[in-house]
């Protein structure tokens, strides 16, 4: 996810890209940058970092043009620096870009072949040479035609070439006065101001200027001017939010926001990555690497903390089936004291959404000194942890804000069971093809199985606002479920404060089964999978001694309907995506408790959202 903003007025345009910038931070802050139409050429300015740091260096510069286009940056190709930050300039023209072109390498070679020379190794560049290869030979080919309609037959050209999901917003040195763009995926905001037009990636950035916006239609190409938006249709929304609110897009809060967010993330986070035939190799940016760390591998270590180390839990499973794998999980904590022993061919995971988590960071350091390979998944690219592994496998899921963490996991997930299911094609495991071929297909239409269970998110908040009074909350789950019924514990008692514990269904006679009565709710998770008949019996011997039961099964399955004071069906789901599936019914019932219970949803007390002590 990457900001952009763009203006053409009667105002000064830089103070207003800045500042629109700023609210955009949220969706990318490793690098930013600035093009302004300037009386002789563009002014460009672009730097590595925060937008604070594009603040400083502009400052002094005197630079008073009325139109420009800023973006700040989450890297997805080529390392987070100066070179790769947006603005990319292409003869004539210069543009800004949020989103992914999938097929970029490609059209980066034939344009290379053809004699572009190209400065950065993003995605953004190719696109932005692109335009400009086909608008100049247009040009040539008709000298006397309008420049705008030649740029736009160019555009359009382009975008029949170019795959992915993406908003482009750009600029030309032979048409001042006007911006010109389109989303085709991405979002862009839009506001006809009573002085120019201004155009964002969101809300946040455009309210503050005015409240009648446009959500830009997908797949028409806009032109902005003095005048204002101009747009195949266009509609014009009236939106009462405050500034707060509109930080947080309209949700209460920003965990919420985040988990609403989690189709777009894990899209993002596939994209790229997923072959679009089954039978090809997964994508990762550092091929061949990856082929020989893999083939080579005799044991796999995941490590991390709290919710990341449940993303471990349930990656364990992954590897065991998909790639016969001895995939060992440990509590960063744990795993830099107690001396691991390292054979050969030992390779070493490091799982953190802040990249920066000491015990976690101490682990990946271990392993490092003792020459082992390593790799990492995060989810802050140019984190002290993600430049530390020998290997990063990021996840996509933009910045989390809220500090329980909700999209950062189900990406992680993501990336776990795409890597686990691409190790064991490379290592030749035949014997799991079923639960590997429908998760591979389970993978593809995840975003939107994920967009149909959110779209119930009002019936589980509602369950969760009944739970406030019960003595303890057990959460239970077998298999892939085991780690995500402790996932569900750890978001319960962070978000709520009250006592919630998480345990394998199978050990519930253990022990644990003491503490039933009927002021214990005790949350199930039992799709109907190899687990299931056994995960039944538990929950009959809960029903048994007067517990309340909350079920998360398969729609449709009576039995559990029957057995169950609540019962939540989900979609039947492969056996690698379901753990993800059932993550997000969790997230609700905690965060709907929580704010029954008026708790801090996004900063709950004692917690931090990036634990850089030990
Ligand atoms: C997540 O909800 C928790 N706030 C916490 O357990 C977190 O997962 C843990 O501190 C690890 O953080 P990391 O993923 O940034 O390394």
């Amino acid at each position: 996810m990457c900001g952009i903003v763009g203006y053409v007025g009667e105002r000064q345009a830089l103070p207003i890209l800045l500042e629109g910038l700023k609210r955009l931070e949220y969706r990318g802050y490793d690098s930013a940058g600035f093009a302004l139409q300037g009386p002789v050429d563009f002014e460009i300015k672009r730097n590595a970092g925060p937008v604070d740091g594009l603040v400083e260096v502009s400052k002094g510069l005197g630079l008073t043009e009325k139109e420009g286009i800023a973006h700040t940056r989450w890297a997805t190709h080529g390392a987070p620096n100066e070179t790769n930050a947006h603005p990319h300039r292409a003869g004539e023209i210069v543009l800004v870009h949020n989103g992914i072109i999938e097929n970029y390498a490609e059209i980066k070679e034939r344009l290379t072949a053809s004699g572009v020379k190209f400065s950065s190794q993003t995605d953004t560049e190719v696109f932005a040479q692109l335009i400009e290869a086909k608008r100049s030979r247009l040009a040539e080919d008709s000298p006397g035609a309008n420049p705008e309609t030649t740029l736009i037959a160019a555009m359009k050209a382009a975008m029949a070439e170019v795959e992915g999901h993406y908003a482009i917003v750009l600029m030309s040195r032979q048409i001042p006065g006007k911006l010109y763009g389109i989303q085709n995926g991405a979002p862009l905001v839009g506001s006809t101001l009573k002085d120019g037009a201004l155009i964002a990636s969101d809300l946040q950035a455009v309210i503050p200027h005015h409240n009648e916006v446009s959500f830009l239609p997908k797949g028409e190409i806009f032109i902005a001017d003095r005048d204002g938006i101009h747009c195949a249709g266009l509609k014009v929304e009236k939106i009462d939010w405050t500034a707060d609110k509109v930080e947080k897009g309209g949700y209460e809060s920003f965990m919420l926001k985040e988990i609403f967010q989690q189709p777009m993330v894990v899209a993002d986070t596939l994209t790229g990555r997923l072959p679009s035939d089954p039978k090809s190799p997964f994508i990762w940016d550092h091929q061949k690497a990856h082929e020989v760390l893999w083939k080579n591998v005799k044991r796999l270590y995941l490590v991390a903390c709290g919710t990341s180390a449940h993303a471990a839990m349930a990656a364990k499973y992954f590897f065991e089936r998909w790639a016969r794998l001895d995939c060992q999980v440990d509590i960063a904590s744990e795993f830099r004291y107690r001396d691991p022993v390292f054979e050969p061919g030992t390779v070493v995971g490091v799982i953190s959404q802040s990249g920066e988590t000491a015990d976690t960071l101490a682990a990946l350091r271990l392993a490092n000194e003792r020459g082992v390979s390593t790799f990492s998944i995060c989810n802050v690219p140019n984190s002290t942890i993600a430049r530390e592994s020998s290997f990063q496998y990021p996840t996509k899921a933009g910045p989390e804000i809220g500090v329980a963490s909700t999209k950062a996991f189900t990406a992680q997930l993501t990336v776990l069971c795409a890597l686990a299911l691409d190790v064991g094609r490379l290592r030749g495991i035949q014997s799991a093809r079923d639960t590997e071929q429908e998760s591979f297909l389970g993978l593809a239409r995840l975003p939107q199985d994920l967009d149909h269970i959110l779209s119930r998110s009002e019936e589980f908040i509602r369950i969760g606002e009944t739970l406030g009074k019960q003595r303890i909350i057990l959460f239970v789950g077998r298999g892939t479920m085991f780690p995500i019924a402790l996932e569900g514990a750890l978001k319960f008692k962070e978000l709520t404060y009250l006592p919630a514990e998480g345990f394998a269904a199978g050990e519930l006679k253990h022990g644990p089964i003491a503490y039933i009565d009927p002021e214990v709710t005790v949350i199930t998770l039992a799709p109907k999978d190899e687990w299931y008949q056994k995960t039944v019996s538990n929950l009959e011997e809960i029903r048994a001694r007067g517990g309340h039961l909350i079920t998360l099964g398969t729609e449709g399955d009576r039995v559990l309907e029957g057995l169950s004071d609540s019962f939540i069906g989900l979609p039947s789901a492969a056996w690698g995506t379901a753990p993800i599936l059932s993550a997000i019914p969790l997230q609700l019932l905690a965060y709907g408790c929580a704010r029954a219970l008026d708790r801090n949803i996004d900063k709950p007390r004692n917690l931090a959202k990036s634990v850089t002590v030990e």
